[in-house]
């Protein structure tokens, strides 16, 4: 019996991490100009550490995590916790008092498998912690909105607030209130839910628990003062920046430490893994990992769900990598002038690539054409017996010759030139 990969875990195979690298590429590119500085976290972390910030009545944490029981630890089912435990345990905010993260990597959760939905996928994850100020939250969506539009995937922005510990409660009570006069609607997991976490009923996918849900009190009519008038910031700031968003009052996250704003990156392309990425403000998170008292604020796309939709969208596909010259080559004596020529070709900086085995003429130059050879330089043996081998451009098929009398460097030079004018 063959081995094949474990359910869930996907190989990246070239194609795909072709794709990949460019959408990290963009990712960091323009991370950098937000002044984003990006950390490193360990893939395994004390299984604690995501039980006090997750929380233990979630889904991830209560039946999602891959744990070494034994050992204590776990395999990050995200990356804000890593982040926030590195960042109190090096100190970070003695230095600076704002600081900008981002991690790109993998995360695991123990979900059932289905299209874009992996228990091993990618995040992009940011974070900036230290800043109070709504303008942020709203910097921080617009990134995250113009990283979507560089790589030409169309989402729409969904956000809301959480409110914070001196307002959620009154509206939790109020939603227990409204739902205890409902209980016999609702689905079994929003039955058990209720007691525990009766927020979660908001975002349940049953149609009746939908349905029932609508006349349901808003959080958005029970905020504070102060996170009423943070999100009329937020949405202020968002509509000075020309990002187009939309309220929706019914998002809540699966991560117990949001506090005020929570916003999604969603698209109805991708079946019901309707998120392609989605963050929030969690302003006592630090405290209650025992760090420092400081605000935070982040987001992190999946790069699966990217990638669904980049393949989705044709004009959205990165460019096939070229090579700049293909050496084809006929007799021992040519493969050897083609390997040192080709060697040198790649030490100046060049993608050089050649053929070992021995192959037809017509078949090296088929291999040319799928590497994407720009230029193939034919070597055979009259092309050495008369010092010159055949140079041509594959684009427009013009042919000239290339002097092999030249010492190595001095060809490799050469070539060099020839290539970049
Ligand atoms: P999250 O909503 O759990 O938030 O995940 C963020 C994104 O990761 C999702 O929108 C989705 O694109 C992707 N994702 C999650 N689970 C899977 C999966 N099983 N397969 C494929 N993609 C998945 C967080 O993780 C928070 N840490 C985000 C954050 C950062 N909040 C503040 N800072």
């Amino acid at each position: 019996m063959k081995i094949k990969a474990v359910n869930g875990f996907k190989d990246i195979l070239p194609d795909d991490a072709l794709r990949r690298q460019h959408i990290e590429q963009t990712a960091r590119d323009i991370f950098a100009r937000f002044g984003m500085q990006e950390i490193r976290t360990p893939i395994l972390e004390k299984t604690e550490l995501f039980a006090r910030s997750i929380g233990e009545a979630t889904d991830i944490v209560e039946k999602e995590m891959y744990t070494f029981v034994d050992k204590g630890i776990t395999m990050r089912p995200e990356a804000t916790a890593s982040i926030l435990r590195a960042f109190i345990e090096h100190g970070l905010h003695v230095r600076q008092p704002v600081h900008r993260l981002y991690t790109i990597g993998p995360m695991f959760r123990h979900e059932r498998p289905q299209k874009g939905r992996l228990r091993q996928f990618h995040q992009m994850d940011v974070e900036v912690i230290g800043a109070n100020e709504p303008q942020v939250d709203a910097e921080l969506m617009a990134m995250g909105q113009m990283l979507l539009d560089t790589l030409g995937v169309t989402v729409s922005l969904e956000i809301n607030s959480l409110g914070c510990p001196a307002c959620r409660p009154g509206f939790r009570d109020k939603l227990m209130a409204y739902l205890n006069q409902h209980k016999e609607s609702l689905c079994p997991d929003c039955r058990r839910r209720m007691n525990v976490n009766p927020l979660r009923t908001l975002d349940c996918k049953n149609r009746n628990c939908k349905d029932l849900v609508q006349d349901a009190p808003s959080i958005l009519d029970s905020l504070c003062n102060d996170c009423r008038d943070h999100f009329v910031s937020v949405k202020q700031t968002l509509d000075l920046l020309g990002v187009a968003y939309r309220v929706n009052r019914f998002m809540v996250r699966g991560l117990d430490y949001y506090t005020r704003t929570t916003f999604e990156f969603i698209t109805d392309a991708l079946g019901a893994q309707a998120a392609v990425g989605a963050g929030g403000r969690y302003d006592g998170l630090l405290r209650q990992l025992n760090g420092p008292d400081l605000p935070g604020i982040g987001f992190a796309l999946g790069m699966e769900r990217l990638v669904l939709l980049m393949e989705q969208q044709e004009d959205a596909t990165p460019p096939k990598p070229t090579t700049d010259l293909f050496v084809a080559v006929l007799g021992e004596k040519a493969a050897e002038h083609a390997s040192i020529l080709v060697h040198r070709l790649r030490k100046l900086g060049l993608t050089a690539a050649m053929d070992y085995s021995g192959r037809s003429l017509k078949a090296q130059m088929k291999q040319a054409g799928r590497l994407n050879s720009r230029f193939t330089l034919i070597i055979g043996e009259d092309e050495l017996a008369c010092n010159e081998g055949v140079l041509r451009d594959m684009n427009t098929q013009e042919q000239s010759k290339f002097s092999l009398s030249l010492p190595m460097d001095e060809q490799a030079q050469h070539m060099t030139a020839l290539l970049s004018a």
